[in-house]
């Protein structure tokens, strides 16, 4: 799905844009998000629920996948709201223009000046547990607040998945969500609370999933949870069925289309209201990663290389787990191009290692790649979610800068770290500064 082809310099181009070029100019490692495959995946998620869903119904931008003000403001302006989970990420989407309407809170733990963001801004909480309800009835009072507060409850929907057992979040035992044996007491103290508007339900399974099956199963689950509450004279309007669609990081994974996962999600709710005879509620998801995973790549510069014959050649770029920490993370896998050799024979396996000094810092172990020198640019292709998100400055590298690339044009989103913003807290007792 990236808009990447190329040239007849027998370089990468993404978005028209000539990869080693924009090393040169903006700097290596470099993000390079390509727009137009960042906005089509929106399109196709907006489209594939107006298709498959007859009643209202939202997208939600999962913003941890990659939370800064260029990718806000362009998810939002493709109509898609913004899901955050910190004070922080709220901050973002407020800064780059997201409209309250369209933003949701997440997050196990919000504190109470999260909590008192969220509500100046008017946006909506997903409450998540005991102790947050308590929190927002008690600001509520001291605040003497006129409006109730919107909100969701997220519960746990109790449907496993296959993928890393980090990233699942639809067990029982997960940390996320009210617990839904549960659900009668949260009901009978919510109806009971005035300051509390609760519009809707949440469920979010986990993440990097290839099965549709548990998707398919959360309908009647989460329609389940619906007809209790209006056992409770509760007025829901929302289903939130979360994200979770995996994308294609190597050549052997065969995650399903934007298309079917909406279609599975649609007619699962759908299909459990009619089966309770339930109207339609306003059905929510909020995808991160197959909304901005494949839209971006990680270019470095090759500048080493060790060879140990008969065992292994390392070749090593300027980055590593500080910009992409999920390999060392979660044994993610990658696919990379030489960007200034496209068209060379694939005659070596080699390891690509980062700088970092950690022998776990190795991005792609037993990569094909044509043969490779010092100074040749490296591709990391699919580093759109949570790598930027997720990045460091572990051994005090500075974090790389990222350009969004459309149509031959090349703007930077985030600028580069300097050696400055790595002190810029740092703070030296005045006995030690003298
Ligand atoms: N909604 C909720 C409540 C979530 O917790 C998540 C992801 C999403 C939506 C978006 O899920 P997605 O569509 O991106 O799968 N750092 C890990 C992924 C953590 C996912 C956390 N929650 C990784 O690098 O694989």
């Amino acid at each position: 799905p990236l808009s990447a082809k190329v040239n007849s310099q027998d370089c990468l181009e993404i978005g028209c844009c000539d990869v080693s070029e924009l090393v040169q100019q903006f700097g290596s490692p470099l993000y390079i998000l390509d727009e137009e495959t960042l906005r089509t995946a929106c399109r196709q998620y907006v489209a594939a629920m107006q298709k498959y869903y007859p009643g209202s119904s939202q997208v939600l931008y999962a913003s941890k996948a990659w939370n800064c003000l260029a990718v806000c403001a362009i998810a939002f302006s493709e109509g898609l709201g913004i899901d955050v989970v910190s004070g922080g990420e709220l901050y973002t989407a407020l800064e780059a223009g997201v409209t309250a309407d369209k933003l949701y809170l997440h997050g196990n733990n919000k504190s109470k000046d999260e909590l008192n963001l969220a509500i100046s801004a008017s946006c909506t909480i997903v409450v998540d547990n005991w102790q947050e309800l308590h929190n927002l009835v008690v600001i509520a009072s001291i605040n003497e607040l006129t409006n109730p507060i919107r909100i969701m409850l997220r519960l746990t929907p109790g449907i496993e998945c296959h993928t890393h057992e980090y990233i699942r979040t639809g067990h029982l035992d997960s940390k996320f969500g009210f617990d839904p044996n549960q659900l009668d007491d949260v009901f009978a103290y919510i109806q009971k609370q005035p300051s509390l508007n609760c519009v809707g339900l949440h469920a979010h399974i986990g993440s990097q999933i290839f099965e549709l099956q548990p998707h398919q199963d959360l309908g009647a689950v989460i329609v389940g949870w619906l007809k209790k509450a209006s056992t409770y004279g509760l007025q829901i309007s929302e289903l939130n069925v979360g994200g979770g669609l995996g994308i294609r990081y190597t050549e052997s994974d065969d995650p399903p289309s934007i298309d079917e996962w909406v279609k599975t999600v649609c007619y699962s709710v759908k299909d459990a209201c009619s089966a309770e005879n339930i109207p339609l509620p306003k059905l929510l998801c909020e995808p991160g990663r197959s909304l901005i995973g494949s839209a971006c790549v990680t270019a470095y510069t090759i500048g080493s290389t060790k060879e140990i014959p008969e065992i292994r050649t390392y070749i090593a770029v300027d980055g590593g787990m500080s910009d992409n920490p999920r390999p060392i993370t979660y044994q993610s896998l990658y696919r990379a191009v030489v960007a200034n050799r496209m068209s060379a024979p694939q005659s070596q396996k080699v390891t690509v290692a980062g700088k970092h000094c950690e022998s776990g810092d190795i991005l792609i172990k037993d990569a094909t790649l044509p043969q490779t020198n010092v100074g040749d640019i490296l591709v990391v292709m699919a580093t759109g979610a949570y790598n930027y998100s997720m990045a460091s400055n572990y051994n005090r590298l500075p974090r790389p800068a990222a350009v969004l690339v459309n149509g031959g044009e090349a703007n930077l989103i985030v600028q580069r770290e300097t050696y400055q913003d790595l002190i810029r807290q740092d703070r030296l007792p005045a006995r030690l500064s003298n």
